[in-house]
């Protein structure tokens, strides 16, 4: 007889791939973020001399690579609603060669899952050296940013394994709302005092599961229209948009679908053109603002033969809609119109025969710049 050796089978448990688990585990890791950052009274627990810096701060300049840039894109959003600072997101393999002009009081917040990424070292190096003060938001605690940078704050999300980040990403967003929470509330800031983050990652977790719970929607439309094409594209607008990026990103990265995450205004200035009859185009619908530009967006793309998908938040869906999410804060929409676009990807590669948890090309964690 045979003995199984596979060290990591265990840990698996019934899951075929790493990346599925690690999808199902969200709505665990949001719940045990409210466990670790609140206390009895519901109040933000954050390090106040964390706090005071970053209140002195002028402006917050948010670095990372991947999808923990992408997690920062989300972030920059909700820092300017809750803290009204001016907050910018850079790739820190572009700030590390092609500084932006800074401003007078910079603070920096490094987005790493594995807090050893080269790319945002090399930034956080030039930051020591300038004495500028700054915050690591990282999954492995006693890392490399995690000790370069004078704060640190972790993911709680356990260990990520495929290389396709999932839960690191709703994970850094989640704890992004905590500490803007905390921040606006320390600076008095009635937009902070109002949002209920504690509240709304409690809705946000149940959320998740009932996606998570549906998986066969997200399976049925890969095979359908996924599973055969080249390309693909994800469309929305504003932080729809941002998480369109991300939702391409998973695609490209296991299932080698050529994706493009675009925002839905600007498709007819050029992109349009790549649009032919069969090309899937799925469009992220949260926002009460823009969701009737990305639906027209959505429509002019399949006047020019396009399927057209959608992710839609409930409040706003319409018939005939693919996939709707859970009402929760606008502000938090991306924890879980990110969740179907993780499994489409997921059921996309699974469809293809791809070793989902280990794209080739790609490594978990980057060392080299
Ligand atoms: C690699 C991984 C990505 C990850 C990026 C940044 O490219 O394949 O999934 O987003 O590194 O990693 P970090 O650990 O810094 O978040």
């Amino acid at each position: 007889f045979t003995v199984d050796m596979d060290p990591n089978a265990a840990d698996k448990g019934a899951y075929p791939y790493y990346m599925l688990k690690e999808i199902d585990e969200q709505p665990a890791v949001m719940r045990k973020i409210v466990q670790k950052y609140f206390d009895e009274n519901g109040q933000p627990k954050i390090d106040e001399d964390l706090l005071k810096s970053m209140a002195a701060a002028d402006h917050l300049y948010i670095v990372g690579a991947g999808t923990s840039y992408h997690a920062g894109l989300i972030g920059a959003r909700i820092f300017e609603k809750l803290v009204g600072v001016p907050t910018s997101v850079h790739i820190s393999s572009e700030f590390a060669y092609e500084q932006p002009l800074l401003s007078k009081k910079p603070f920096f917040i490094f987005l790493s899952q594995s807090g050893e990424t080269a790319d945002s070292r090399e930034v956080l190096v030039h930051v020591n050296e300038n004495k500028w003060p700054s915050l690591t938001i990282t999954n492995v605690d006693k890392s490399t940013l995690s000790r370069e940078a004078t704060f640190t704050e972790l993911l709680y999300a356990g260990p990520e394994i495929a290389v396709a980040s999932t839960k690191a990403y709703t994970a850094q967003i989640a704890v992004e709302a905590v500490l803007a929470k905390a921040l606006g509330e320390y600076m008095d800031k009635p937009a902070a005092r109002e949002f209920d983050v504690k509240h709304q990652l409690g809705l946000v977790a149940n959320g998740m599961q009932s996606l998570t719970d549906s998986k066969g929607i997200m399976k049925d439309l890969s095979d359908k229209y996924l599973s055969k094409t080249r390309n693909a594209f994800y469309i929305g607008r504003g932080i729809d948009w941002s998480v369109s990026l991300e939702a391409a990103l998973k695609l490209k990265e296991i299932s080698y679908v050529q994706a493009e995450g675009f925002a839905s205004g600007e498709l007819k200035h050029g992109t349009i053109a790549l649009i032919e009859k069969g090309t899937p185009v799925i469009g992220i619908i949260t926002q009460d603002r823009t969701a009737g530009l990305t639906r027209s967006n959505l429509e002019e793309t399949q006047a020019r033969g396009s399927n057209a998908l959608t992710i839609v938040s409930r409040h706003l869906a319409q018939d005939g809609d693919n996939i709707l999410l859970p009402d929760v804060d606008e502000l938090l929409t991306p924890l879980l119109s990110v969740v179907p676009a993780q499994l489409l990807a997921y059921y996309t590669s699974l469809g293809k025969g791809l070793d989902v948890d280990k794209p080739r090309n790609l490594a978990k964690s980057v060392t080299v710049q």
